[in-house]
């Protein structure tokens, strides 16, 4: 199957940027602690050499979206940014109505840049609040408190057209009382998105080894199902339903750049341990970069790209790919796209049973999506689906 690209199809640029302050005991980002500092010029020139080197790969394709990710692209300086969001409008056309996302931390030191980063042309941030309570901020190991975290929501309103912030719930010792307070308090500070994860307890992280043993004790299924219903109906009450399982926006204020990966549109992946998916030659590329800094960065100078896995994927495991995030969408996925994608169709038995428990349902335009009650279970679904 041959896949066409029109010039109106989203495309979309990420920029990975790895390097924090300090690490904090939750995260498995590929992000780094550098205390010695950061090259950054020599940085941003490999940077834009891998942006050349991609725009060979794919000419022509309208970015409509750049979104700098990381680690803490905060801590870049707005020269930084700048230079790359030139490289990018070098190589590719960009949209009019380009959405430029940074990722920030909410400190005070960083929410000093923030017209730096607006003039370079950024037009939207997502800041790491995380939570409204110091005691919870102090465990998760974050630098800012609750008030300076509300003082940089506050610099980045008056600064941006719009901006996000991130909220992590289900974490130690939280009380459905205390969480309910705690978002609505957030939403009185929201603009018109919000992202909210429930605290996950990853491999190689310090809070996996406390957890192990007995020292952190966070809510079992029955509580985290109940505050993820607390968080929905919340939310919907505000005006910011979940237009993905952890993402809430204003109706028009998703990210578009996340509605990308989700929609199944390409993007490339710039900058250590990056993911990119490529349409080139009618077939859909997976790409990823070297994942370590200093790596990646000799490899760009040496060979132009930081390219460690350049993949051309199978109709099969493109429509998968299309199931497994298009199904975490509100708005759901297309079955006509599924099977053009894979030449297969959705088993309708499958469907029934699906719907008969209340996981799936069809909307009037023929959409499959998953409903509330499914979103908790969507990884089984989704298998259940794709099998
Ligand atoms: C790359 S980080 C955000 C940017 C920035 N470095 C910061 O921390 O403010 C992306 C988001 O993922 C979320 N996150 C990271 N690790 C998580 C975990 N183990 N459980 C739940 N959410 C997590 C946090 O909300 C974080 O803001
Ligand atoms: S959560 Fe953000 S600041 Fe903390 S280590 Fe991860 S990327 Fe860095």
């Amino acid at each position: 199957m041959m896949l066409n690209m029109s010039l109106t199809t989203p495309f979309a640029v990420y920029v990975h940027w790895p390097f924090c302050l300090s690490k904090c005991p939750y995260c498995d980002f590929n992000s780094h602690v550098r205390h010695g500092g950061v090259d950054e010029a020599r940085f941003v020139r490999a940077y834009a050499t891998e942006i050349a080197a991609t725009a060979a790969r794919v000419p022509g394709r309208t970015v409509s979206s750049i979104f700098f990710g990381g680690g803490t692209p905060s801590l870049m300086q707005p020269a930084s940014v700048a230079a790359i969001l030139d490289a990018i409008a070098k190589h590719w056309p960009v949209a009019p109505d380009v959405e430029i996302t940074l990722e920030a931390n909410p400190t005070s030191v960083e929410a000093m840049r923030f017209r730096g980063f607006r003039a370079a042309g950024v037009n939207r941030v997502s800041l790491g609040v995380q939570s409204l309570d110091d005691a919870a901020l102090k465990e998760l190991g974050r630098l800012h408190s609750a008030q300076e975290a509300l003082d940089a929501v506050a610099i980045a309103r008056a600064n941006f057209e719009r901006y996000s912030f991130d909220l992590i719930y289900a974490r130690p010792r939280q009380s459905l009382e205390s969480w309910a307070a705690e978002l609505r308090q957030a939403l009185a500070h929201a603009g018109d998105h919000l992202s909210m994860y429930q605290l996950t307890i990853e491999p190689d992280t310090p809070f996996f080894g406390l957890h192990k043993a007995g020292k952190l004790a966070i809510p079992n299924e029955d509580l985290a199902r109940d505050l993820y219903d607390l968080t929905q109906a919340i939310c919907v009450k505000a005006g910011l339903p979940a237009y993905e399982i952890s993402n809430h926006a204003r109706p028009g204020g998703e990210c578009r750049h996340n509605l990308v990966y989700w929609r199944g549109h390409d993007y490339a992946g710039i900058g250590p341990g990056a993911h990119g998916r490529l349409t080139i030659d009618g077939r859909r590329v997976a790409t990823e970069t070297e994942k370590r800094p200093e790596s990646w960065l000799m490899r760009v100078e040496a060979a132009g790209s930081g390219l460690i896995v350049d993949e051309k994927l199978t109709a099969g495991e493109t429509a998968d790919e299309f199931l497994l995030m298009g199904l975490r969408l509100a708005e759901g996925i297309e079955p006509a796209r599924y099977t053009a994608l894979s030449g297969r169709t959705l088993d309708p038995k499958r469907i029934a049973i699906l719907r008969e428990e209340g996981a799936v349902e069809t909307t009037t335009d023929g959409r499959l999506r998953v409903t509330l009650s499914g979103f908790p279970i969507l990884d089984a679904v989704v298998a259940d689906l794709a099998a």
